[in-house]
């Protein structure tokens, strides 16, 4: 049986104790000591990064030689280290104007506004898989690796089908800090 969602996780506590804006930051960090994703002079870019925890560990692990960048529908307080943008992800005009080329790394932890309709939300969650895809193929240099977040659901192992024909490497990643009962998984592709 799935454990019920409780809001004040160990997780939780332990993102307010460490000074990072949300729980979220340890499935970065799990992602990021099993793939050794970020380094030093990096640029990466966050999508759906609001309000910030990966943004708040990525531009510490680039340090003042690397370039992060977050964008989100929400505004993202300012993070020492990264700049933030207010944009829809879908919104290629948007995007032309502040995302740079190169990129080593794209993050996304992107989750759609849930309708609580199950099939629905998984739909939506592919739909923006396919949006950083898009930005990921335009954007990431050779070799460069791109990290989604993806609810799983009917339409995932197309998605994950139609990824390996296309991307060098593709991997799938469930973090032990995702709550028990979610559909949540990262995909790691790599250019
Ligand atoms: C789970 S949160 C990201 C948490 C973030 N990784 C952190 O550590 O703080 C998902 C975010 O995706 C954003 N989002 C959803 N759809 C979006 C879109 N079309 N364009 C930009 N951001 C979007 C939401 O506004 C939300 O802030």
């Amino acid at each position: 049986m799935p454990k019920p969602y409780t809001p004040n996780d160990k997780w939780s506590q332990k993102a307010t104790a460490e000074g990072y804006r949300a729980r979220s930051v340890y499935k970065l960090i799990e992602l990021d000591e099993k793939f050794r994703l970020i380094h030093p002079g990096m640029t990466v870019l966050d999508l759906g990064a609001a309000p910030g925890s990966w943004l708040q560990y990525t531009a510490q692990k680039v340090g003042p030689k690397g370039t992060v960048i977050g964008v989100d529908l929400t505004e993202i307080e300012p993070i020492e280290g990264a700049q933030t943008f207010v944009a829809d992800i879908t919104d290629n005009k948007a995007l032309e104007k502040i995302l740079p080329a190169h990129v080593g790394l794209i993050l996304s932890d992107l989750a759609p506004k849930t309708s609580g309709i199950q099939d629905i939300d998984q739909w939506k969650s592919i739909e923006l898989s396919q949006a950083v895809l898009a930005v990921a193929r335009e954007r990431l240099k050779p070799g460069g690796v791109c990290v989604i977040k993806v609810l799983r659901g009917a339409d995932f192992d197309e998605f994950l089908r139609d990824a390996k024909k296309e991307w060098a490497d593709v991997r799938t990643f469930s973090a032990k800090a995702s709550r028990d009962r979610s559909k949540e998984i990262y995909v790691l592709l790599v250019l």
